[in-house]
């Protein structure tokens, strides 16, 4: 018996608008379906270009008193609460890791929640992110989610693609001479430990704080640190008009919420963070990346110069 008339036969290629071929192709699969739609290269595309609308980038001029004058200008690109997962697909991480790199920041801060409640996504969500560039690196902390998911896995995967983790310790970031640190914590109620993390920093050097909760705030005040980076809130996640965030509505959870706010000598810049939990919803408070330019605060750079006992006040130091 011959088959060659079957192989001269066209092969007919799976189509989502074939409803036989759904309904075989499902019992085939095993409730399974593999179509072509969504595969090709253009709606990968246009995926991503979904996406890069759905990320604000945002951009602050930091004032920092103690600020070297080879850092000024330097660019921070700040990310924080991916919650990669079922609900964060790898097209919106790659067109976040596409957008970073296009700001071409100095460095790029992570500050946790690089998971949500799956060990399965700590691989990927780290090999996605060893595309970010910067030319001073790239630094995280963990947060409460990577705590409960699997800090050692999490820190390792990050560390072999490239991404330094900071549990409780500093470095320094050096140009033309002058110094800058840069200190990391675990989170705040995950063995925190900023006396740890700072020691060996000179009194009154410019450090910057990474911290997935912004609660530090009144430790990293009392020690006098330049800026605190933080995530944690979400921003709220969903605010509604006129009520504002459902979610966190106490005294004291209300503020460092989001955006920049300062406490003594100490500023900080709370993200509203990519990702969502609980739901995956955002309303009113859409997905953010910060890029901070920082600068020497005008005041101090003019300090020097001005006689002992003249009034000197900071603008955006509200205790
Ligand atoms: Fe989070």
């Amino acid at each position: 018996m011959s088959y060659a008339h079957a192989l001269e036969q066209p092969r007919r290629r799976p189509n989502l608008a074939d409803p036989w071929h759904r309904l075989t192709g499902r019992w085939h699969n095993g409730g399974v379906e593999q179509y072509s739609l969504g595969q090709s290269r253009g709606m990968h595309k246009l995926r991503r270009l979904r996406f890069r609308g759905g990320f604000e980038v945002t951009e602050h001029r930091m004032d920092l008193e103690n600020l070297p004058d080879a850092f000024r200008g330097f660019r921070i690109v700040h990310l924080t609460d991916i919650h990669y997962g079922l609900y964060f697909p790898a097209e919106a991480l790659a067109s976040l890791v596409e957008m970073t790199n296009e700001l071409e920041p100095d460095l790029v801060a992570i500050t946790g929640d690089f998971v949500t409640r799956s060990r399965n996504y700590i691989e990927p969500v780290a090999e996605i992110l060893s595309g970010l560039r910067a030319s001073e690196g790239v630094y995280a902390v963990l947060g409460n989610h990577d705590f409960r998911v699997g800090p050692a896995e999490i820190t390792n995967a990050l560390e072999r693609h490239g991404i330094d983790v900071m549990r409780n310790q500093h470095t320094s970031l050096r140009r033309r001479g002058q110094r800058c640190y840069l200190a990391g914590i675990d989170d705040y109620y995950y063995r925190a430990d900023l006396t740890k993390a700072m020691r060996g920093i000179p009194q009154g050097a410019p450090t910057i704080l990474l911290s997935h909760n912004p609660s530090i705030i009144d430790d990293a005040a009392e020690m006098k640190i330049s800026l605190v980076l933080s995530g944690h809130t979400h921003g709220g996640q969903v605010r509604l008009p006129l009520v504002g965030c459902l979610y966190g509505r106490s005294e004291e959870r209300m503020r460092f919420k989001k955006g920049r706010d300062s406490l003594g000598a100490t500023q900080i810049y709370v993200s509203r963070g990519i990702g969502t939990v609980v739901l995956p919803v955002r309303y009113g408070c859409p997905s953010e990346i910060p890029q901070l330019v920082l600068e020497p605060h005008r005041e101090y750079a003019t300090r020097s110069a001005i006689a002992d006992g003249w009034l000197f006040a900071r603008p955006h130091a509200r205790s």
